[in-house]
Formats: structure tokens, C-alpha cells, sequence
């Protein structure tokens, strides 16, 4: 419709290197189109160009009206002052507010639940739900003139008089403000995807990064830019301009880096590929344009309007070509194994060799509006957060596509704005961070054992986070600090360790909103909000020892400690070590950060009878007592197990034991009694008076019953080994 109105006067625009001049460059969606006029009056336009009815609005001029993302209502508003609500068949539902003054502009949220509108130089937000609480700021020194809610990202934009335009936060906190331009900004759009945003002003035509700094600066003879509409694939946009004139751009010149590869997007349907190892030069043409790439593990992943191409970077020739079903891919995500491609329909996690491998599903799904902060994908899970829960993140195992575990999601107490998943080590062992909307950083298994998933706050205050990818480290900005976890695992093995293993420096050079760019070998690269780079190194140690523990080499990893001389080296190894059940190198490590307390406890595990044994005292050393129990359960010891209980207080667990497997009644007994002795206090516990009933208390023998046990156990830990090598002959 925008076509038919400003056809007369097309013209062409160099912009961002490229230019296209395509028929279709803004994309009409199914439903009317909306139109404002002077009058006072909107017209619903059908996709043809009928107008199939005329709806008086406002008195005076409608200014701005918006469908919201199910397209199911209407909002306009007008000089008038008033914000209105509209069926999609043009009958008033409500009026949501009415003011003084004109307003300018007005934007859905997210969830089409509330309506952000200026003011003068205020941004108001207000919910559709009567009494709900609206949210209002000073936003600008002048008149706004414009703003905009992009669905993905929940940042606002706003243009104003005063010859600014800012990001701002859903709360109304101010994320980026630009510099004052010559003239006023006169419009601002975001890119459905939430990663770029338009700006237009007089002869002016800008293209910024979410986080506000400019990629480029245009200079276009068009008068003033009074409008930005962005073509719904987010590779090109529609500018209407104060002389008439339709402009149109088309994002190019995006690049991707990965190891000695660049790749960038020199037209719409051409990438140039430069390996800076040899200089060599190939060029990827296309049949149609490139809507979205990701390149990375060897792969280069390129969406078109119509087809998926995957190359690998040995071999730029011949890549694998297959049909996408839905047409727009929104999101590209890389793991070693597969790749995700997300589109307005749904999830599909392919092979590189292209073969459909599962498409998870969950309820209400609304795949629009997930973005790479939202998604995590790794060889065996792929993690989502959802806008219609966003307390809860879906997990799901990447081969099936199946929920894990039991189907319920990971579930936490606020929500949730960012989600990552380790990418190293076992499945068992597969942990994600999040953030949430406090700010707190949190780290959970994305497996559960026993009832309970334990999620653990590992940080305050961070802004961004990123795993690397060769070994489980995090890093993040908590505040104006750098941080990197070395081990997160440590909260699950030694809590009390956990400020030890990390790397912090306090700076102010960040500003606000900063980016983890990249984070390569020992190379942090940090964008900040105005767009310049800074570049952060850490040591290159921690990465190395998890390599060697993560292929057993203790004794290296002892020897590398020795070697950097640093505390943060030796208490990582510690819980590293503890985590694997290693505890010769637990023992030295605890002994070189001076916890004599746990080396003692170790010592008195390493003279425990049996390997199980010892393996649960490891389990019950850090925190695992369910594991533990399990343990020494499934290895037949049955009396380890009630004792276990016995020294945790478990009372009702180890009767129930020793009830179920008719041993050492007598002994939970006994304990349970020296235990009230101690306390002064009688027996209340009915199943306890129950059993105590005619029974007397005889230490000495149940002395005797636990020298026998143990001695048991060490009679069957002399004779495992063999019994183990005689089913070995017999193989
Ligand atoms: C992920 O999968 C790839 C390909 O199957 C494999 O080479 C790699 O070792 C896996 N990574 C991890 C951490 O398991
Ligand atoms: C903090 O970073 C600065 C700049 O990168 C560096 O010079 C300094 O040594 C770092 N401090 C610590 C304690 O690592
Ligand atoms: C992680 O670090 C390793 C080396 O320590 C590096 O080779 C790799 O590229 C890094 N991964 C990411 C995603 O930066």
C-alpha cells in the first residue's frame, strides 16, 4: 500500500553499498492495512487497494495507528489527544487514554498487553487491563516525535525534537542516548529481529546496532525522513520522506568471523569469503537474497528467502542445498553437532548434512520473538525461553526433541532475559546460566536429580554473559566489573570456594550496556554502548586445565598449578578434582589454598574399606547426599547407607532402611536414643516408639555388627578386582 501511495516519485538510493530496486520491497501482510488521513478519519485497505470502510477516529488528525502482533486490534492515536482501541473490523473497543496534548506516536508491547505512547517530551506506558499500573518518564528535552517496541529485545526507541534519539529499557531506563543532531529525528524503526534499528531525520538516514551506536550514516537529498518501515525478513526498509520521495535500503556489508575466515555480504545475493591464513579469495553467489548467516564449528549456515545452503569452510564449492518450508528464517543457531534454524513457524534442528534431525514444540509456542539471547543449543540440549511464561525455560533433548526429564520446565522465581548452555562435557553433566530480570545470574543442571533442580546465584548485577566453547568457562559484566567464572561447577561441588575461582576487574572503561563479542582462547572482545571495542585478556591457564582434567591428566594438571603459583589455579582444581571423585589431587589442592579442614576429611576417605565407599564420602562431601545414598544402595551397602543417614540426622530415612532391608533396626535405634540423650529430650516419633518397643539397646553388639560390616566391605573390596578379572577370561 505504501508502494501504491508514494509510486509516483521511486527513487533510488545507494545506501549501505547496495541498493535494490526490487518489485516487492515492502512486504504487505495478509491483513488491511491501515492509513491515516487528516480528516480525522482511518481507512481499512484491503491487500488490493480497496477501501472497505472509513472509521471517524479523532477529532483532528489521526497520527498514528498500529496493529498488534495477532493482528487482532487496533490502536490509533490522534491530535486530539486520545488513544483508541479498535477491533480488527474497526469497531471502537476503548479509549486507553486521553491527554491535553497531541500524541505523536504510539507502539505495542511485546505481548500486545500495553500500549507505549508520547506525550510532549514524556514516554507513557499503559496497560490494556483497567487499574493496571502505567509507567511514565521524561524521555526528552523536546516534543518526541516518535518511538518504537521492538517484540524480540523489549527495548524502546525514541525520536525527538531536542535532536535525540535513546534505547531505553521496558522499566523506562535510559540504555543510550546519541549526541544531538542538527535537526530533529524525525522517525525510528526497529528491524523485526530486534538487532538494528533505523533513524531518519532531514536528509538524514542512520543504521544503529540494538545497543544505540551507529553502523552507518546516509545523506540522502529527501528532506525530511518521516517514516521507517522495515520489510518483515529485516533486509531492507522503506523510508517516507518530507519531499515525496519513497526511499529503500538494503542492509549489506554484515560480516561473520570465524578462526582465519571472514565472510561478508558484499550484495544481497553475494558473499565474499576471505581467508586471512592465505589471502585467498572465494565468492558464494545466491540464487535468491540472504536473509540470515551463521557461521561457526566449520560451517557456514545461509538462509534466503527460499533455501538453506550449508557450507563447510574446506570446501566452499559445493555446499548442501535444501528447500526451507516456511520461507523467513529468523534465527540461526550453530552447535558442534547441528544447527537450528527458527522460523515464524516453528524450530528445526538439522544435520550439517542437512537432514532434519527433530522440531520441538512447546505450548503457546511463539517463535517470532526468540532471539539468540532466548535460544541455546548445544550437542545434546537445545534451551528456550518463551515470552508467554518467561519465568520458565523449555528444555529439550536435541536428538528427540522431546522435553527432558519428566517434561516439566526448568522453573524459576522471576523471569528470565538471558539463557546460555555450556557446551563441554558430559550430557549428565550439562549445566545453563541465566539471567534474570534482577540482574542476579543463576547457574542450574539442565538434568534433575533426586526432587529438586538446584539453581545456584553466581552473580549480581550482570549485564551480558558468554560461555566459551572449548571449555566451561563463563565470562560476564556484573556492574562495572569483569568477570570470569573460571569453574562455575564449583557451586555444585564447594560453594564456599566459588568467590576463589574467579577472575574480577573493577573498570570504568564499559559504560553503559556493553557486549561480549567474542570470547576466543584467552581474548575477550567487550563493544561498548558508543561502538568502539575493547579488548580484555585473561589468563590462558584455567583454560588449559580444563583440558587436562577433562582428559584425566591429573599429574599435569598438579604440575600447572606448581607452575602459575596462583591460588584462583589451585582452588579450581580442588573442586575440579573433587567434582571428579579424584582425591589424591583433591588432597593436594585443598592443602595448597590451605584448607586443612578438608584435606583432614579427605584423608579419613581415603582409609574408608571400599571404592563405593569412598565414592559416596566424595558425593556426601559435596552436597550430593541423595547421589550418595543411591550409591551405596546399588552396590549392596545397605548398612553404609543407613549409617549415612544416621550421621546426616536423617532419622526417619534410616529406619525406613534398615525396616525395608531387616538389618540394623537396633542400630538406628541406638543412635536415635544417644542422639535425644544428648539433647535431653524424649522420643515423640511414633514409627520411633513403635519400634523401640521391647527392644534393648546393646552397643557392644551392635559394635560388634558394625566391625563385621566393615570388615565385609573390605573383604569384597580385595575380591572385586578379581572377580572382575576371571569375567574378563571368561569374555
Ligand atoms: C559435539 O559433537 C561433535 C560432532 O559430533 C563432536 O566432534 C564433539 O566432540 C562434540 N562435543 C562435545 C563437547 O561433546
Ligand atoms: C585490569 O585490566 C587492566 C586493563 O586491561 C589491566 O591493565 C590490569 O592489569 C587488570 N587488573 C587485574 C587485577 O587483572
Ligand atoms: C574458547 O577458548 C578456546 C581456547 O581456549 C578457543 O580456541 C575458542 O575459540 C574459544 N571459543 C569461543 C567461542 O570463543
Amino acid at each position: 500500500m505504501l508502494r501504491a501511495l508514494f509510486l509516483r516519485a521511486l527513487m533510488e538510493l545507494y545506501i549501505w553499498k547496495c541498493f535494490n530496486l526490487d518489485v516487492n520491497p515492502v512486504q504487505i501482510q495478509g491483513r488491511c492495512q491501515f492509513l491515516s488521513v487528516m480528516s480525522g478519519k482511518f481507512h481499512l485497505i484491503s491487500k488490493l487497494g480497496r477501501i472497505e470502510k472509513s472509521i471517524d477516529a479523532h477529532c483532528g488528525a489521526v497520527l498514528a495507528g498500529r496493529w498488534n502482533y495477532e493482528g487482532t486490534a487496533l490502536v490509533t492515536v490522534g491530535e486530539d489527544g486520545q488513544v483508541k482501541i479498535w477491533s480488527k473490523s474497526g469497531m471502537l473497543r476503548s479509549t486507553l487514554a486521553q491527554q491535553g496534548r497531541p500524541v505523536y506516536s504510539v507502539a505495542w508491547g511485546p505481548d500486545s498487553g500495553k500500549v507505549l505512547y508520547t506525550s510532549g517530551k514524556q514516554l507513557i506506558i499503559k496497560p490494556l487491563q483497567p487499574n493496571a499500573k502505567v509507567l511514565q518518564w521524561k524521555a526528552h528535552d523536546g516534543l518526541i516525535l516518535k518511538t518504537d517496541w521492538n517484540s524480540v529485545n523489549d527495548l524502546i526507541l525514541s525520536a525527538g525534537e531536542d535532536c535525540k534519539y535513546k534505547v531505553w529499557d521496558s522499566y523506562g531506563r535510559l540504555l543510550y542516548s546519541s549526541q544531538p543532531h542538527e535537526y530533529p529525528i524525525t522517525s525510528v524503526a526497529w528491524a523485526v529481529d530486534g538487532e538494528l534499528f533505523a533513524v531518519g531525520s532531514f536528509r538524514t538516514l542512520r543504521l544503529c546496532d540494538k545497543t544505540g551506536w551507529s553502523y552507518t550514516l546516509e545523506k540522502p537529498n529527501t528532506g525530511s525522513i518521516y517514516n521507517i518501515a522495515w520489510s518483515i525478513d529485516g533486509t531492507q526498509l522503506a523510508g517516507a520522506c518530507g519531499n515525496g520521495h519513497v526511499i529503500f535500503a538494503h542492509v549489506v556489508d554484515q560480516r561473520w568471523e570465524w578462526k582465519n575466515f571472514e565472510i561478508t555480504l558484499i550484495k544481497r545475493r553475494t558473499m565474499e569469503v576471505h581467508n586471512v591464513i592465505n589471502d585467498a579469495v572465494d565468492l558464494l553467489e545466491f540464487r535468491d537474497r540472504v536473509i540470515k548467516a551463521s557461521l561457526n564449528y566449520g560451517h557456514l549456515v545461509v538462509s534466503t528467502s527460499l533455501q538453506c545452503y550449508v557450507f563447510s569452510v574446506k570446501n566452499w564449492n559445493t555446499p548442501l542445498i535444501f528447500d526451507l518450508k516456511e520461507g523467513t528464517v529468523s534465527l540461526i543457531l550453530q552447535a558442534e553437532r547441528h544447527f537450528l534454524l527458527v522460523d515464524g513457524a516453528g524450530l528445526y534442528l538439522y544435520s550439517y548434512e542437512g537432514r532434519l534431525i527433530s522440531s520441538p514444540k512447546y505450548p503457546g509456542m511463539r517463535t517470532d520473538i526468540l532471539s539468540a539471547q532466548t535460544v541455546s543449543l548445544s550437542n545434546d540440549t537445545l534451551a528456550v525461553k518463551d515470552k508467554a511464561d518467561e519465568k520458565v525455560i523449555y528444555i529439550f533433548e536435541a536428538l528427540s526433541g522431546k522435553p527432558l526429564g519428566d517434561g516439566k520446565p526448568l522453573a524459576h522465581k522471576t523471569e528470565i532475559v538471558e539463557i546460555a548452555l555450556d557446551q563441554k562435557g558430559l550430557t549428565s553433566e550439562r549445566k545453563i546460566a541465566f539471567i534474570d530480570k534482577n540482574r542476579d545470574l543463576y547457574i542450574t543442571s539442565v538434568k534433575r536429580f533426586g526432587k529438586e533442580q538446584k539453581i545456584v546465584k553466581i552473580g549480581t548485577m550482570v549485564q551480558t554473559l558468554a560461555w566459551n566453547d572449548t571449555s566451561n568457562i563463563l565470562c560476564g559484566i556484573q556492574d562495572t566489573r569483569f568477570t570470569v567464572w573460571y569453574y562455575p561447577n564449583t557451586v555444585y561441588v564447594d560453594k564456599d570456594l566459588l568467590p576463589k575461582t574467579l577472575y574480577e576487574n573493577e573498570t570504568s572503561e564499559f559504560s553503559k550496556n556493553p557486549q561480549i563479542v567474542r570470547f576466543i582462547g584467552n581474548l575477550i572482545t567487550i563493544r561498548r554502548a558508543d561502538g568502539s571495542l575493547i579488548h580484555l585478556n585473561i589468563s590462558p591457564y584455567p583454560a588449559i586445565l580444563h583440558e587436562y582434567v577433562s582428559s584425566s591428566k591429573w599429574e599435569d594438571a598438579v604440575r600447572l598449578c606448581r607452575f602459575a603459583k596462583d591460588q584462583t589455579m589451585w582452588t579450581c582444581l580442588a573442586a575440579m578434582a573433587v567434582a571428579n571423585k579424584e582425591m589424591a589431587t583433591a588432597e593436594i589442592a585443598y592443602a595448597s589454598i590451605g584448607k586443612i579442614d578438608k584435606v583432614q576429611y579427605i584423608n579419613s576417605i581415603k582409609d574408608l574399606p571400599s571404592k563405593e565407599s569412598r565414592m559416596a564420602q566424595m558425593l556426601l562431601f559435596s552436597g550430593n547426599s541423595q547421589e550418595a545414598e543411591t550409591l551405596l544402595l546399588q552396590t549392596g551397602l545397605i548398612y553404609q547407607a543407613i549409617q549415612v543417614n544416621i550421621n546426616l540426622y536423617n532419622w526417619d530415612r534410616a529406619l525406613e532402611l534398615a525396616v525395608k532391608h531387616k538389618t540394623h533396626v537396633d542400630t538406628v535405634l541406638a543412635y536415635r536414643q544417644k542422639f535425644l540423650e544428648d539433647f535431653g529430650r524424649k522420643e515423640t516419633n511414633k514409627r520411633f516408639l513403635q519400634y523401640a518397643e521391647g527392644l534393648e539397646v546393646d552397643w557392644n553388639k551392635i559394635k560388634a555388627k558394625i566391625q563385621m560390616e566393615i570388615a565385609k566391605e573390605r573383604e569384597r573390596a580385595a575380591a572385586s578386582p578379581a572377580v572382575r578379572a576371571s569375567v574378563t577370561v571368561q569374555q
